[in-house]
């Protein structure tokens, strides 16, 4: 028995988890699930068994198996939740897996490698009576929840036009070092998937639907079968044009999301994850050209301030799982920043812009942006310049 501030909770109420994949994010899902005397972390499965059983002695979790298909078949239980920290190639597969076996998933983004697999494995969430819950925690925190509200309802204004940064570094040697990544089969993109992503969730969170995409990709320093770096022209629904550039060539390393609208500028600026201080509202110069008008009391970001990150998203997903309700939009609406990163490869590859429509339902680009450029692979699997941005030939 658990004893906790003003309750008591039984062995018997805690949810039992698995971790499968135990490289580097799963511990920030270990670190947040050890402060929930709600959660027992009972097994682990990871193919190398030093970096399994470091994990699982850290954490003392008991059950620790080569894959998820040797943890679900030992176990006498299957686990209520099976968090997802592997490989991009992998999570279709083994999300299918752990929900047929009967538990909740919460998956790493990116979630899937095509918006056709994320469309499958809804479905078989919803056909076993199980949760799909996807990580992208850009989307949480205090202060991005508030500004979000802001937009939504027209307290900022009217969003005209946007800058969207995701300028990292990621070096040959070590980074890319690491077998699945910088290949299409096993991480399914290069930076564009694996690290802009992050912030093009938070721009679609801030700004609704995307109308069309504009992109070119370019591979300029890395020895990798996918882009290192780039560029694309968004317009959302709502009319504003955004201008996103992701690279992991940058050594001097920023996240940046920028909104101008009708009545002010908002801005975020970070690296891997931000809080109030990292948000700045500058209102427009009022009509007479004198100085900025005050912001409006509205404005004001809230002072219980809570970061973003994996505390307050798995705290949302685990809060539902308890109750039995639906996910908290945060992890149930993973489709937008997937399209994003489809629209952009696919515009890239096509030379054309690319529009939601195209991505509809049934559309051969919902199976992977690669279904129309597949001549353009080299001997090796590499997309050529030419596939890659396809107006540079
Ligand atoms: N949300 C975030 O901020 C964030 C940050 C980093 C990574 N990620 C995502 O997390 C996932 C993992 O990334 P990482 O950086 O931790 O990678 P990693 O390479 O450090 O860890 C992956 C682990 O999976 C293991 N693995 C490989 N095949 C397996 C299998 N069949 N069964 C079980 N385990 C297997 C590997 O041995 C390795 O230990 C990726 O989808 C990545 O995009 C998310």
């Amino acid at each position: 028995m658990t004893e906790t501030a003003g309750s008591t909770t039984t062995v018997q109420d805690a949810l039992r988890v698995a971790i499968v994949g135990t490289g580097a994010i799963a511990h920030a899902h270990a670190r947040v699930l050890a402060t929930d005397p709600r959660v027992t972390l009972v097994a682990v499965a990871d193919p190398n068994p030093e970096v399994r059983d470091a994990f699982a002695d850290e954490y003392a979790v008991p059950g620790r198996y080569a894959d998820l298909d040797a943890l679900l078949a030992a176990q006498v239980d299957v686990p209520d939740v099976v968090h997802l920290c592997t490989p991009p190639g992998l999570h279709r597969d083994q999300a299918v897996a752990a929900l047929r076996a009967g538990a909740h998933v919460v998956c790493e983004k990116p979630p899937v490698l095509s918006l056709a697999d994320l469309d499958a494995v809804l479905a078989v969430a919803d056909e076993v009576g199980r949760r799909y819950a996807v990580v992208f925690q850009q989307r949480t925190g205090t202060a991005v929840g508030h500004v979000q509200r802001l937009l939504a309802d027209g307290e900022l204004g009217r969003p005209l036009v946007g800058v969207c940064h995701t300028l990292w570094y990621r070096k040959q040697e070590d980074y890319y070092a690491v077998p699945w990544r910088g290949r299409w089969a096993t991480e399914g993109g290069g930076p564009l998937l694996g690290l802009g992503i992050h912030q093009l969730d938070l721009l679609g969170f801030l700004l609704g639907e995307w109308a069309e995409v504009d992109a070119r990709a370019f591979r300029l320093a890395r020895d990798v079968e996918t882009e290192d770096t780039s560029t694309a022209t968004v317009r959302f629904a709502n009319g504003a044009v955004v201008s996103v550039l992701t690279t992991a060539l940058a050594p001097r390393q920023t996240s940046y999301v920028r909104i101008d609208t009708t009545l002010g500028t908002v801005e975020v600026e970070h690296l891997y994850g931000h809080d109030a201080r990292s948000w700045r509202l500058t209102p427009a110069p009022d009509r007479t050209g004198g100085d900025p008008a005050p912001a409006p009391a509205s404005w004001t970001l809230p002072s219980d301030d809570e970061p973003s990150g994996h505390t307050p998203l798995l705290r949302a997903v685990y809060d539902a799982l308890r109750d039995g309700g639906p996910l908290p939009a945060v992890a149930a609406e993973p489709h937008r920043s997937l399209e994003l990163v489809t629209a952009i490869y696919a515009s890239a590859a096509l030379g054309r812009p690319v529009t939601k429509d195209d991505l509809a339902p049934g559309s051969t680009l919902r199976d992977g942006f690669l279904h129309g450029v597949e001549d353009l692979r080299d001997t090796t699997g590499a997309l050529t310049p030419a596939a890659l941005s396809r107006r540079t030939t």
